[in-house]
């Protein structure tokens, strides 16, 4: 039975919604404190090089993969690469699932932080929070709010909340996703171009703060860890790794010109965070704030906590940050639920409303049990400091391990099994610029090379640094031996995360399982 494909109503509609998928917190709030973390301008030479030899081609390629196949990206990879190519094809589903509750998990947060701005309860001078710290201390506004919304039942009516706008967007596919992001995105253009113009032309000193992120420092880029950084930040801001562009590529028509579809998408994303840095670069510097290198405290506290210090109306201006952050997550959470839904629609011929059903119960259970204080972390209750457990494991998972296996993997099923000949071929039939011979070497030699050696790089650095606080700090909450048993007991909430996942889904599929495809109009 031949299904009609559905498809975006526009060239315009695609970009928006891929350009969507790759803003979101991973540019206004990542990339800042990785920018921070690696030393401000010393970032921005192994982020282009990143960008140029790894990020554009492996969006050419997945796009390319859509493209030609119309294929959600197991069944694309399958055709690429037979049984082996489904299976990576598979695990990146896997991942984009995990990391849809994670994100959701963060979402819903930020609508609880924006509810706190709009009530000015955020920007208040101190909090005592009377469940953390053991000492009792107060903290700053944003992260006393924080920790005092966390301990409550907000979270879950807000994981509620962000879930169901999720199940929304995506009801009938392409058609709503299109309507949702020709207004999301222009929006949240004009709020960080808003932001940024206050921030460099109309605060004292702003322009420095921003001029920081462009201020070259030599001695970083000998620096093994600033090029890991940068080639990780660029693989999760492009939303690569997780079968996401293949998806929504294989809603396009056969002849599109994918290489030109890349580099927009790219270069729209890269121009958004670099303008975000400026922006939040700015506010910090000229309030003498301390950025964090941690992408949760940058947005729950630091940024908030500048915002308080800014000569304008705190609760406005808030709001709109919190709305900022929820409007770019949000289309870049639909878009993981996209990846995921088109390929249990190819796979299992299941209607999307099932799906998207089972999808919202296995989501929301997983974004509360994320969003559980004990779960967050296990010692918030003594130290009062959050983020060392699950923020750590997710961020470790996502940027580090997850999503460059897939894309080693898929250069060696595309590259290799496939013969990169085909993809390219395809590529540049549309294409008004030709791909060389060097997109081959790319494919083939340069990017798997590069990211195995960066993968492996991740496991030893990770091993020695965390792997060892783990086993330690675990081994004495749990009475264990010191040592990779403890390491496991305490990356338990993530392999319970993957089995509630795994076989919540497998058995609704097999329950639900239906003879005829749903007929889906473009
Ligand atoms: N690119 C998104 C961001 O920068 O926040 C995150 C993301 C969305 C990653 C979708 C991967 C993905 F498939």
């Amino acid at each position: 039975m031949t299904e009609q494909r559905a498809q975006w109503k526009s060239k315009m509609g695609f970009i928006l919604a891929a350009s969507g998928s790759a803003i979101g917190l991973g540019n206004i709030v990542v990339f800042s404190g990785n920018a921070y973390k690696f030393g401000g301008g010393a970032f921005y030479l192994p982020y282009f090089v990143a960008l140029f030899l790894i990020g554009i081609p492996v969006m050419i390629m997945e796009f390319g993969l859509g493209g030609m196949t119309r294929k959600s990206f197991p069944i694309a990879m399958r055709q690429a690469g037979g049984r082996a190519g489904e299976w990576v094809g598979w695990f990146a589903i896997l991942n984009a699932g995990i990391i849809s509750i994670w994100y959701v998990t963060l979402l819903a947060w930020v609508v609880g932080m924006g509810l706190g701005a709009m009530t000015n309860k955020v920007f208040v001078d101190t909090v005592t929070v009377d469940w953390v710290g053991g000492t009792g201390a107060p903290m700053q506004g944003p992260q006393g709010y924080f920790f005092q919304m966390i301990a409550g039942w907000l979270p879950v009516v807000c994981v509620i909340v962000v879930w169901a706008l999720n199940v929304i967007i995506t009801w009938r596919g392409t058609q709503t996703i299109e309507k949702a992001v020709k207004v999301f995105v222009p929006l949240m253009w004009v709020a960080m171009i808003l932001l940024v113009v206050q921030g460099l032309f109309f605060l004292d000193g702003g322009f420095d703060g921003g001029k920081v992120l462009f201020t070259p420092h030599k001695e970083a880029l000998g620096q093994l860890s600033v090029w890991q950084g940068s080639v990780s930040q660029i693989l999760f801001t492009l939303s690569l790794g997780f079968g996401v562009m293949t998806a929504y590529a294989s809603y396009l028509p056969k002849k599109s010109d994918m290489t030109h579809n890349a580099v927009t998408t790219s270069l729209l994303n890269c121009g958004f965070e670099w303008i975000a840095g400026a922006a939040i670069f700015s506010i910090l510097f000229v309030y003498a704030i301390e950025p964090k290198a941690s992408t949760l405290a940058m947005m729950y506290f630091t940024v908030p906590w500048g915002i308080k210090a800014l000569p304008v109306n705190h609760q406005v201006f808030g709001t709109a940050f919190f709305l900022l952050l929820l409007v770019a997550g949000l289309t870049s959470s639909i878009s993981l639920v996209e990846a995921v839904v088109a390929a249990a629609r190819d796979k299992f011929r299941a209607s999307r409303m099932k799906v998207l059903a089972i999808v919202f119960v296995i989501g929301v259970v997983g974004s509360v049990l994320c969003s559980l204080p004990t779960i967050v972390d296990q010692d918030l209750k003594e130290t009062g400091t959050l983020g060392l457990l699950l923020v750590d494991l997710f961020g470790h998972w996502s940027f580090d391990t997850g999503l460059i296996i897939v894309a080693i993997l898929e250069c060696i099923v595309i590259g290799w099994v496939m013969g990169v000949d085909k993809i390219r071929a395809y590529v540049n039939d549309n294409s008004r610029f030709n791909l060389g011979l060097w997109f081959n070497a790319l494919i083939k030699w340069v990017i798997p090379g590069s990211l195995s050696y960066i993968l492996i790089y991740n496991f030893v650095e990770y091993d020695a640094k965390k792997g060892a606080l783990y086993g330690s700090t675990y081994a004495a909450k749990f009475g264990l031996p010191e040592g990779p048993l403890a390491s496991i007991v305490a990356a338990l909430p993530i392999i319970a995360l993957v089995v509630w996942v795994v076989g919540t889904a497998g058995v609704a599929l097999w329950l639900t399982r239906s003879k005829g495809a749903e007929e889906e109009t473009a």
